[in-house]
């Protein structure tokens, strides 16, 4: 064995992939080890090395990084295909190449594997960033005679058998990435997503532990696996003592063929560790979604968005009213949502007909833009790009379009049926219409949506769901190329399609069509684990939420999407001079929070009272961090157990300031508690480390608080 053992080292993390007989395998992600010379990792290795109990294999079996049957793994396999025509062998990649390229942005190990005997090419790519994210990959390409009918090409880590706690997520419309816990016992828990879009239910992450962990404590491996398609993530404990996180694309049998000497690759799982909790682990995944939406590093723009304000009531009299008072609480961004274009009055028709509406709009968008710009705004406008409705002149025209799993078309979901984007000239219908809609009209934003599963999908009589995703994302590049300055937001009924591929694409996601701050506050803490809060959309909505019947007031709605990519949902005309001073008030504090955001690292409190939620968000230099302290109902004691801002530099002084707009209080005083705690001068171990005693905190209130080191004035 020529290949010596690779240690990728970067952001506190290390790697090692140690050549063994069943291929490379990876012996340790996880905590940095420190430099170790060829003895010491030699050492590793022997010291890794699977005992031999009397009833198992006669040498000692390793895991690759492509578990294998052949290696005698009786676990879940990293590959699965069948050569359709010949004999069908499982593939075991033995003849492996392995390339190393270090450079200032990370270490990437490509190793690339051969069964002659089976036909079978792989290569897994291992790339370890700058701040420690680990990101892998499997692609295959088919090297033998005959087609070979790919159904897995999935990515498998090893994480520290101190693990032994699972935390993942699961939803659905309108209660987005909720999490579950339980023991990681021995078997295969598998979270399958097969909506035909990343779905509401999606795991997002996938975190195996130490008990408990929170977070700011406990040690984690997370896995995201960054598709917009069908995808499973998994965890999998073996009786030979192996805990492994994995995942990758769910094909179905005849929707990923490759012909002779074709490749397909999987998606990107991206994996990240932590030794001090989940807000580490997500400040890994935060770096590398920040690298990959360079549209969205500057300040965001405070924007209104027409839905929950008028719905499908399009007015250029009502809309003009709307851009004024928006204009007036320091709007910056007017977003037209849907009910704009050819025939749509209401959700049952129109989807497909991507040209304005003529009778509500006689002159086009010109007018509304014209109104939107002469108030310092830009403008924005929602779109459905993959959807139809029957009763549309594009199904009309063109009924063999839309995508189906049998002769009959597919049951409705709101009315709607999906576009075969991998149809030709329905790709290039719909590419042009969007084109020409984006050369009319000085469109800075698209809100894209995408309403409705697809689980029944056959294009040329083959599962369509592998296509159609690649379709999806081909239209986003196409646009972006012709506009690059074109920010676009991922939405799908709410947060439907959250993940890192489509943001690789886009520039924010709308976490969820609830805008109930209650449900807000759950949602957007578990949504953080993987999103930054500068790509998550977070809306201020009106007094009784739409979506729960909840009333709940400004502040607290204002509070809770403070850290966000900040909007108004709410009919600002509607609303008296008190309220319009107080959302003035609170997009002004985001305005001050803002240049934060986007370089800022999240921090979550764990506070030991449910009812309280606490979210941060600290400087690089951790010089000044914000905080927001909300409950989501009446706190266990009287006054809130002290809470720990979490984040700051032990040893750097603080001041922390209580800086809630306080006008739309309605005569709660919440602040009589606390007279003396506002501008208390302290350390950073004081405020994160002992905790302080914050004021009495009714049900459904929220509090902002700044702390600052004096020496940043
Ligand atoms: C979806 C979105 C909403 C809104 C409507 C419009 O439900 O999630 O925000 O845009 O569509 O029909």
């Amino acid at each position: 064995m020529t290949q010596p053992v690779v240690h990728l080292r970067r952001g506190g993390v290390s790697v090692v992939v140690a050549p063994t007989a069943d291929g490379p395998a990876l012996l340790h992600w996880g905590a940095d080890l420190g430099p170790l010379d060829d003895a010491a990792l030699d050492g590793l290795v022997v010291l890794r090395t699977p005992g031999r109990p009397h009833s198992a294999y006669d040498e000692p079996r390793w895991v690759s990084v492509l578990p294998d049957a052949a290696s005698g793994f009786a676990g879940r396999p990293a590959l699965e295909g069948q050569r359709l025509d010949g004999p069908s062998l499982r593939p075991a990649p033995r003849d492996w190449t392995w390339d190393l390229a270090e450079d200032d942005a990370g270490s990437t190990l490509t190793l690339v594997g051969l069964d002659a005997e089976a036909g079978w090419e792989v290569e897994v790519v291992l790339a370890l960033t700058g701040a420690g994210l680990l990101r892998t990959r499997t692609e295959v390409t088919n090297r033998g005679s005959g087609p070979l009918q790919l159904t897995a090409a999935w990515s498998a880590l090893p994480v520290g058998g101190a693990a032994t706690e699972l935390l993942d997520l699961t939803g659905r419309w309108c209660k987005e990435r909720s999490p579950q816990r339980h023991p990681f016992v021995q078997g295969v828990f598998e979270r399958a997503g097969r909506h035909g879009r990343t779905g509401h239910d999606a795991s997002l992450l996938l975190v195996a532990g130490t008990p408990g962990f929170g977070f700011g404590r406990g040690e984690v491996w997370g896995v995201h696996t960054a598709w917009s398609g069908n995808h499973t993530t998994y965890a999998e404990r073996t009786p030979e003592g192996e805990a492994l996180v994995g995942g990758g694309e769910l094909l179905e049998p005849g929707e990923v063929v490759l012909a002779e000497g074709e490749s397909y690759a999987g998606p990107w799982l991206l994996a990240s560790w932590s030794d001090a909790g989940l807000d580490p682990m997500s400040a890994r995944l935060h770096a590398w979604l920040r690298e990959q939406t360079p549209r969205a590093r500057s300040e965001r723009k405070v924007l209104v968005n027409t839905w929950e304000a008028v719905y499908f009531d399009h007015d250029l009299g009502r809309l003009t009213e709307l851009a004024d008072r928006a204009a007036e609480v320091g709007v910056e961004r007017f977003v037209l949502d849907d009910g704009w274009f050819r025939g749509r009055r209401d959700d049952t028709r129109g989807l497909g007909d991507w040209t304005v509406d003529p009778e509500v709009w006689p002159q086009g968008l010109h007018p509304l833009i014209e109104v939107v710009h002469a108030r310092g705004m830009d403008f924005g406008l929602w779109v459905e790009p993959e959807m139809v409705n029957v009763d549309s002149d594009l199904v009309r025209a063109h009924p063999d379009w839309v995508l189906r799993g049998r002769r009959d078309l597919p049951r409705e979901w709101r009315h709607q049926q999906v576009l075969d984007l991998q149809h030709p000239a329905a790709y290039a219908h719909v590419r042009d219409g969007l084109a020409a809609l984006l050369e009319e009209y000085p469109i800075a934003y698209l809100k894209w949506d995408h309403n409705r599963d697809l689980t029944d999908a056959l294009h040329d009589g083959r599962p369509a769901v592998h296509g159609q995703t690649l379709a999806f994302y081909r239209l986003l590049d196409e646009l972006r190329e012709l506009h690059p300055e074109l920010e676009i937001e991922s939405c799908a009924s709410g947060g439907g399609r959250v993940d890192a591929e489509v943001l690789r694409r886009t520039d924010r996601i709308w976490a969820s069509d609830t805008i109930d701050a209650v449900e807000r506050q759950h949602l957007q803490t578990w949504t953080s684990l993987l999103v930054p809060p500068e790509l998550m959309g977070s809306h201020l909505g009106g007094p009784v939420a739409h979506t729960t019947g909840r009333s709940l007031r400004l502040g607290y709605r204002a509070a809770t999407a403070l850290f966000g990519h900040f909007g108004i949902e709410w009919d600002l005309t509607s609303i008296d001079e008190l309220d319009r001073v107080a959302v003035g008030q609170w997009v002004h504090l985001h305005r001050q929070v803002r240049p934060l955001l986007g370089t800022g690292t999240v921090v979550h409190g764990d506070h030991p009272d449910p009812a309280l939620v606490v979210t941060g968000v600290v400087s690089p230099d951790r010089r000044e961090a914000w905080y927001v302290v909300a409950t989501v109902a009446a706190t266990d004691t009287q006054v809130p157990l002290p809470v720990r801002l979490p984040g700051l530099d032990p040893e750097l002084t603080y001041d922390l300031h209580r800086v809630t707009p306080t006008i739309d209080q309605h005569g709660m005083d919440l602040g009589r508690t606390w007279a003396q705690g506002d501008g208390a001068r302290t350390t950073g171990a004081v405020l994160g480390r002992a905790g302080v005693r914050l004021p009495v905190m009714p049900p459904e209130t929220a509090q902002v608080y700044v702390a600052r080191s004096p020496e940043t004035d």
